[in-house]
């Protein structure tokens, strides 16, 4: 009651003054046009936000706000500038692999692209790379990363890399001498025993390490396609090795055989990768080869057999520094 009281008693104060004019209908008024003002201030600056332009090239306001809730401020003026409306757009979002930094790449490689690639291949190539041309993504191999280093035709070995420790396979596992890092031949011993208890075959290694040398003669002997040019092979890091078994020594009839379809299954409990698997021939086009393993110790090759991916994924990915900006991925 006396706040009441006091406050009739300001007004009464305030409408004894000069202000007599202003009665409580212009009051409201005034409050009206200032409220009408606010209000247009903020549309012309809604009209200029990425959202609302973004929205302008066809996407639905959730669309919009999807996007803009994910790309930098950099990435959404690229989409912007493109001044269309990317089917692909809102998908990528969804992908498992997306990564937000490379968004505007999937979309102009998905446009170059005429081969009706799906999109978890476009996001894998731009993922590592494969959407810029060779000058500007190969280099050398970083030869630090150990039993993770990454080898192909974009990250080279040079004439003189040999590594620090190679060790002779027995000749239970090979037909002629043969040579591969310790861990490897370890790991590929213990490989051999498991699949003769179970399948009753014989796993041989046909080629482990090849030399920057011998691996210049390999490719010259080998169709296109099937051996790598010297620097970009793993067999030059002692990691590799191909194999076949005594009862399925040549490549493709190994391939379906029960040893061959073993060895794809349970390698990864050993440390091995198939390197050049089906995916890989599917993502960068490499012929494939289910004799060709890649070792990198047991925690990574499970989780390339369980997430489905290359390695050169992989390393994109896990190893490589823009995996921290990787999202969507469970
Ligand atoms: N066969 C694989 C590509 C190599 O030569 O390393
Ligand atoms: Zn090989």
């Amino acid at each position: 009651m006396n706040h009441l009281l006091k406050a009739k008693q300001y007004l009464q104060l305030w409408s004894d003054r000069d202000h007599r004019w202003m009665s409580v209908p212009v009051a409201m008024a005034a409050l009206f046009v200032l409220l009408v003002t606010v209000k247009s201030c903020q549309g012309i600056v809604y009209n200029y936000s990425d959202e609302c332009r973004i929205y302008k090239l066809g996407y639905s306001i959730d669309e919009a706000r999807s996007l803009v809730a994910v790309l930098s401020e950099e990435q959404a003026d690229s989409l912007i500038a493109r001044q269309q409306h990317d089917t692909i757009a809102i998908p990528l979002l969804g992908m498992r692999y997306f990564i937000a930094e490379n968004f505007v790449r999937y979309l102009k490689f998905h446009e170059a692209d005429t081969t009706g690639a799906p999109l978890d291949v476009i996001v894998a190539m731009v993922n590592v790379g494969y959407d810029r041309d060779w000058e500007s993504s190969a280099g050398p191999c970083d030869t630090s990363k150990g039993q993770l280093m990454l080898v192909n035709g974009r990250h080279y070995l040079d004439e003189s890399y040999k590594p620090d420790s190679l060790v002779t396979i027995s000749m239970d596992y090979c037909y002629e001498h043969q040579q591969a890092q310790p861990a490897v031949v370890d790991a590929f011993m213990a490989l051999q025993q498991a699949c003769k208890q179970q399948t009753d075959a014989q796993l041989m290694v046909n080629s482990a390490y090849r030399s920057y040398q011998q691996q210049i003669e390999t490719h010259k002997r080998n169709p296109k396609g099937y051996a790598a040019r010297a620097g970009g092979s793993e067999h030059q890091t002692g990691l590799a090795l191909d194999v076949t078994s005594r009862q399925h020594p040549m490549r493709w009839p190994f391939d379906t055989s029960e040893e061959g379809v073993w060895m794809r299954e349970h390698c990864h409990e050993y440390g091995f990768i198939l390197r050049y698997s089906k995916r890989q021939s599917q993502v960068f086009g490499f012929v494939y080869e289910p004799w060709h393993l890649r070792y990198v110790g047991k925690e990574v090759a499970k989780r390339i057999h369980d997430e489905d991916i290359t390695f050169d994924e992989y390393y994109a990915y896990y190893i490589e520094p823009h995996a921290l900006s990787r999202r969507g991925a469970k």
